[in-house]
């Protein structure tokens, strides 16, 4: 074992004492109150934080918190925050606000702040300073020391705040507690060296680490044998995954090996850049049934001018050549992206082109975003920022644009029978069930719970804009 892998799995080692620690700690003071203390994590941002909180949930019940459905049963509420837009901190600063109320009825509420937005020192020390509610504090570099915090937080009196800069730390094997036992991500790499000019999350996640493909393909092996069936690789640009491993992988050999184990059915992954894109990749797609045909592909803008500017290094010409290349080798493929509206100096040419290649691509869905200045990075620095009332009305158009494309392009698979993974009972209409296709549409169709995980064949009966109703074909 080299020294570092040494090193990651020492503090394994320490991290998982701390955990035995406070589960002694937890069961002295559980059989003394004669009650269990409950907690509730909250998820704000991308599926790499929603993953993080598998990761923290997983600890929590490692140590004897059962988990509370909402925040008024907790004992300990914990945050875990996004940053890539200013909206996302504001959100959860009211949320912040809103707790004290909580913590006035119940004095020996823990409430515990973690995640993107805490890598930002200015946030931080707002966080001190004026939410004296919040008692635990720390980041995206430090979250595997979870147990020796929590142990912290609940022996000293007094606020924890600890907060690195940066880790070159990848550790494997702690607790972890899955959203769905048919279905999870998996972590293939961390931060992002992309450096996109008006985004925050190489600051805040730090530099580009892949995990070793064996660790990988071990933990995807054991997600199988426990009854996972869809495996989701996260990173925030996994088309360049193993670039900076010792001896260099690629994303699309991690993905060949990953539908080779038994047991697993679909695999998705998220997000890729298109600057890294491989014909080896796209070929690995094509070959594989296993990986599901949807591809999130974020352009972000239309016109090469601002592409330029957003430092994103390809063009408009280049990005449609890549969608060409990909329908042409996987024709039944979804497309999806996401698209920044009123990036500083966009004209309305440059947003017009936004609109038209949107028409030209017919994207499944884009996610809209509303440029927002996040400081410390390149953009928030440009000059001509743009005017809210002028963006606002591009964005209303851009809207527009959209669900003219998601409609058309919806609509084609009505009337095909379909594999349909099953997610949920539908909560609306108990007698329904509520699963994904291949391509990541929505579809309701009859079933009970007992579906749930299920792949199942269904007729897509009728589309509703972005969704279907079905029926089952195995009935
Ligand atoms: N790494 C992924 C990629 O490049 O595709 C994206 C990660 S980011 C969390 C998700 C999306 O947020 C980006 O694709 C971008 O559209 C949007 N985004 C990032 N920074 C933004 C900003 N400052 N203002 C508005 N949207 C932003
Ligand atoms: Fe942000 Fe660009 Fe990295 Fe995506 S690739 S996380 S948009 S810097
Ligand atoms: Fe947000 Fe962090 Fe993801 S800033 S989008 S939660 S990487």
């Amino acid at each position: 074992m080299n020294r570092k892998k040494e090193e990651n799995k020492q503090e394994e080692l320490r991290q998982k004492q701390f955990i035995a620690m406070t589960k002694e700690l937890m069961e002295h003071r559980n059989q003394t109150t004669g009650t269990a203390l409950k907690s509730y994590v909250e998820t704000f941002g991308c599926q790499m934080n929603a993953r993080d909180s598998e990761k923290l949930r997983g600890i929590l019940s490692a140590v004897g918190f059962k988990e509370a459905t909402k925040e008024e049963e907790a004992d300990f509420i914990l945050y875990n925050t996004c940053t890539v837009r200013e909206n996302a901190d504001l959100h959860v600063l009211g949320r912040l606000g809103k707790l004290v109320g909580l913590k006035k009825q119940n004095p020996n509420l823990i409430v515990g702040v973690c995640g993107c937005m805490m890598q930002e020192p200015q946030i931080v020390a707002k966080i001190k300073r004026s939410y004296p509610v919040v008692d635990l504090v720390f980041g995206t570099h430090n979250l595997f020391t979870f147990p020796q915090l929590l142990y912290r937080i609940l022996t000293e009196d007094k606020r924890v705040f600890e907060i690195w800069e940066k880790t070159d730390e990848i550790v494997e094997d702690l607790p972890v507690e899955r959203k769905y036992p048919f279905k999870t991500g998996v972590n293939i790499m961390f931060g992002c060296n992309n450096f996109c000019s008006y985004c925050i999350v190489p600051y805040v996640r730090g530099r580009e680490r892949s995990r070793e493909p064996q660790a990988i393909l071990d933990e995807v092996r054991k997600f199988a044998a426990d009854g996972v069936k869809e495996i989701m690789l996260l990173g925030q640009n996994v088309n360049s995954y193993g670039k900076t491993l010792n001896q260099p992988y690629t994303f699309a050999r991690l993905l060949d090996q990953v539908c080779k184990i038994d047991g697993i059915e679909r695999v998705r992954f998220m997000s890729s850049h298109p600057k890294d894109l491989t014909d080896e990749l796209i070929d690995a797609i094509a070959g594989n049934p296993k990986v599901c045909r949807h591809y999130h592909l974020p352009v972000q803008s239309g016109s090469s001018r601002i592409l330029k500017e957003m430092n994103r290094h390809y063009d408009r010409e280049r990005y449609l050549d890549l969608v060409k290349k990909i329908r042409a080798k996987v024709p039944d493929i979804s497309l999806t992206t996401d698209v920044i509206v009123g990036f500083p100096g966009e004209t309305e040419e440059d947003f017009e082109e936004t609109l038209s290649l949107i028409r030209e691509v017919g994207y499944d869905s884009v996610f809209t975003f509303i440029y927002s200045k996040r400081t410390g990075t390149p953009a928030a620095a440009m000059p001509n920022q743009i005017e809210d009332s002028v963006v606002h009305d591009r964005f209303d158009h851009l809207l527009d644009a959209v669900r003219d494309s998601g409609e058309k392009a919806c609509a084609r698979f009505e009337g095909q029978t379909l594999p349909v993974l099953v997610e949920e009972v539908n909560q609306r209409t108990p007698d329904l069930v509520t699963g994904r296709i291949s391509q990541n549409l929505i579809v309701h169709f009859p079933g009970t719970a007992a579906d749930i995980g299920s792949i199942v064949p269904v007729h897509m009966d009728e589309c509703r804009g972005f969704y279907y109703f079905g029926s089952r074909a195995d009935a």
